[in-house]
């Protein structure tokens, strides 16, 4: 399975591309899977404004930057979101860079890494509504990391639990994306 660790953040001095190393780091031994970083900043998506809905769009999209980010996406049996929680709910951007894409999402698992004050929750069921549209298959298992106690002037330092959370984690996304790819295949 090949799985992207999305990092949805595209600020200036983002903390996000922090958490999407430490992502990596920790799963990228693993046996079952491929993990890819992809930073959506990288992406330079416009505002959606495109005429043609992306349910309809069949994986076309006539902006460049938008069909370079469908490419990259359809690559993916899975996704690990890594997002921040902003004014309660999902950074605009990110949600922007999820609107853009429709066949691309489609039939495929997702696991959410956030961080925020409260660990980025409030995001990441935000996140559980807009995802099923897609009808993707979000597990339940997520990781929530704290602004306050597990980022520092020295970088991200998870506490000792958050590493066999992200590892069950990715055990339930792995299963899924196997299960998903089943059903894309009929
Ligand atoms: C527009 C905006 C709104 C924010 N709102 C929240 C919030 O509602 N809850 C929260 O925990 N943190 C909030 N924050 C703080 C972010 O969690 C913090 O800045 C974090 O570093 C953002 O992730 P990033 O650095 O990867 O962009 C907000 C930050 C921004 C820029």
């Amino acid at each position: 399975m090949k799985i992207a660790i999305v990092v949805g953040s595209i600020r200036e001095g983002r903390v996000g591309s922090s958490v999407g190393s430490w992502v990596l780091e920790s799963l990228g031994h693993r046996d079952d899977a491929t993990f890819e970083l992809v930073e959506l900043a990288d992406h330079h998506l416009p505002l959606f404004t495109s005429r043609t809905l992306p349910a309809a769009a069949k994986g076309h999209y006539d902006d460049p930057a938008a069909q370079a980010w469908g490419d990259t996406i359809a690559r993916f049996d899975g996704y690990i979101f890594v997002t921040p929680e902003y004014n309660h709910g999902i950074p605009g951007a990110f949600k922007n860079a999820y609107d853009t894409l429709g066949v691309e999402w489609q039939h495929k698992a997702v696991a959410f890494v956030s961080y925020g004050a409260n660990d980025g929750v409030r995001a990441v069921e935000q996140w559980r509504q807009v995802v099923a549209n897609a009808s993707m298959f979000a597990v339940r298992a997520s990781v929530g990391l704290s602004l306050f106690s597990e980022f520092g002037h020295g970088g991200l330092r998870p506490s000792d639990r958050r590493t066999g959370e992200l590892a069950a984690m990715a055990d339930q996304l792995v299963a899924a994306a196997r299960a998903m790819a089943t059903l894309r295949a009929k």
